[in-house]
């Protein structure tokens, strides 16, 4: 079964959609098997950061209305590793909570991660998600506008889904930014959001080509094979200097 994790942030554009992805393809490198699930209905973005949405059908939303079987709205990719679930483009559909759940439930069988890609906002769809998760990743950028967010959302989830654990996924990271005083400290991030941290990911151009086939760069590839080990349950220090 497989451990799963929410993907939020509370503000939108940090880089939520774009983490999932490549963590996902960094566990799939070290031999895991990885269902993403997209929850950001109405705006989907994994099937194109994936490439899997070439002759997308079915979402997830119509599993849950009967209107095909899990199997059919389930996206593999060649290696069978990586799998996708899309949402369907209906903004603000509502759905069945404990429905979703069991969708959850009975799609995590044959994986040994999921991640479910939430949208931006701190709405009733996040929490929803919340409660399907073990964890959820708070990703922010190094910068007071998305700290205060993250910890908005650490606090709601905290206290309406205290059994889902929280990490802090730093994105856009560069100490030099922070020795220059242009970005928070990863320590300055924690005391803003409350919620220890997993891992940092660089600033990388390349990660904004990722619809294009393009890979992180190597530096950009490491730190997602090191939140990836942590995921699994390594001990993996932190790298120099935060
Ligand atoms: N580490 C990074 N370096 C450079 N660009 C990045 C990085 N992470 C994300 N981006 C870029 O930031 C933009 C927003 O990323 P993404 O769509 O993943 O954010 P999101 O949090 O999922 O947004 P939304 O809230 O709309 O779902 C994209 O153009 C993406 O390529
Ligand atoms: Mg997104």
């Amino acid at each position: 079964m497989a451990k799963r994790f929410l993907v939020c942030s509370g503000k939108g554009g940090v880089g939520k959609s774009t983490l999932t992805v490549c963590l996902a393809r960094a566990l799939c490198a070290r031999g895991k098997r990885v269902l993403l699930v997209d929850g950001d209905t109405g705006l989907r973005t994994l099937d194109l950061l994936t490439g899997l949405g070439a002759g997308a059908v079915y979402s997830w939303q119509d599993v849950l209305n009967d209107a095909c079987t899990l199997s059919d709205a389930m996206l593999f990719d060649e290696s069978g590793q990586l799998a996708l679930l899309i949402p369907s483009n209906r903004a603000n559909e509502r759905f069945d909570g404990e429905a979703f759940s069991a969708l959850l439930e009975r799609a995590c069988k044959d994986f040994d991660f999921c991640f479910l890609d939430a949208g931006a906002g701190i709405g009733e769809a996040l929490l929803l998600f919340a409660r399907t998760v073990d964890s959820a990743l708070l990703v922010a950028t190094p910068d007071r506008i998305a700290a205060r967010a993250a910890r908005q959302t650490a606090q709601m989830l905290e206290a309406s889904v205290p059994a889902c654990e929280l990490r802090l996924l730093l994105n856009r990271y560069l100490p030099e930014r922070v020795r220059y005083g242009d970005a928070l400290s990863a320590d300055a991030m924690i005391d803003e959001t409350g919620v220890q941290l997993i891992g940092a990911i660089p600033e990388d151009p390349l990660l904004q080509k990722l619809d294009a086939g393009e890979i992180p760069a190597a530096k950009t590839a490491a730190a997602f094979d090191r939140v990836a080990r942590r995921l699994s349950g390594e001990r993996v220090p932190f790298l120099g200097k935060r």
